[in-house]
């Protein structure tokens, strides 16, 4: 369960900003494993919506999903509701730490934007991340692939333009993310090995709505980026205050070219991925 954001609200607007980015990457590394694709099981820890599992189901023998919102839930049921009813998908509501399923009875996981809701303690190693990685080791199979799709710290601060409205957020998102070398070694403590990271080049989270500045103004726009429940109220209020100044002044398409000008070295979206020791 996320600690900030209120999916059971915000997932009936989810779907409208956030496309299933870089299934191409996660299909490439899942054809990695000797298993082929179409005899593969796959679990999509942290399903949400189940964007990435609809993208992918006609390619798989199975894919068990967890989450655990209802909301989210729900308007994944509706989603996939023919492939449920044919066994083919398996839809659950569980959490990526205690997933219901035996020992070593997938051949690949996918998590797609889900750690850095983990409430966890980076001073003290990030336990609750660690507890996962073991997780995911538990139900994997000897050399099964782990693919994960997560922000590196540096392509939070520089890779989405609207952030620099929202700076106490950003610093509080940061906290919350384990960055790409410390997923690694957590990686290699629960037993993966041949860990890669790749910047998915030009992919964008939210799409073409990402560029559409005036929706700052919209909630339903900010319930596709969680970073926004992470602003206080007055925070929030700050940032519309200046988003319709910025409007009003002509200027806002302006700002939002020049704060996202670094996006293009730095992408938005990292994806690791590794192998369970066999
Ligand atoms: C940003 S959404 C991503 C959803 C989906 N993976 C996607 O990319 O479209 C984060 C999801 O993680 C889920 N989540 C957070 N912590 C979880 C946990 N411990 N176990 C299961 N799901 C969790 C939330 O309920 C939410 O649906």
């Amino acid at each position: 369960m996320s600690s900030y954001e209120d999916y059971s609200r915000s997932s009936a607007a989810y779907d409208h900003t956030r496309p299933a980015q870089g299934v191409e990457i996660i299909r490439r590394v899942l054809s990695q494993n000797p298993v082929p694709l179409e005899a593969q099981v796959l679990v999509d820890a942290g399903c949400g919506t189940g964007q990435y599992t609809a993208a992918l189901s006609n390619e798989l023998y199975r894919i068990r999903a967890f989450d655990l919102n209802e909301g989210m839930l729900s308007t994944a049921r509706g989603k996939l509701e023919p492939e449920i009813a044919a066994g083919h998908i398996d839809l659950r509501q569980a959490s990526i730490d205690e997933l219901p399923i035996s020992d070593e009875s997938a051949d690949a996981i996918m998590v797609n934007q889900v750690l850095h809701h983990l409430v966890d303690d980076p001073a003290q190693g990030w336990p609750a991340h660690q507890k996962v990685f073991s997780e995911f080791a538990r139900v994997l199979k000897p050399g099964g692939r782990i693919v994960i799709n997560s922000c590196s710290h540096r392509q939070l601060g520089e890779g989405f333009w609207y952030y620099c409205l929202i700076p106490n957020a950003l610093d509080r998102v940061r906290k919350k993310t384990l960055d790409l070398d410390p997923l690694a070694h957590l990686l290699r403590r629960s037993g993966f090995i041949e860990i890669r990271h790749e910047a998915a080049e030009k992919l964008i989270m939210q799409g073409d709505a990402y560029f559409d500045a005036k929706r700052v103004l919209d909630p339903r726009w900010r319930d596709g980026d969680s970073i926004w429940a992470l602003a206080t109220e007055a925070e929030l209020q700050d940032a519309l205050e200046k988003t319709r100044t910025l409007l009003e002044a002509g200027k806002l398409e302006k700002f939002m070219r020049h704060h996202d000008k670094r996006r293009a070295q730095v992408n938005q979206l990292s994806f690791t991925w590794a192998q369970k020791n066999s």
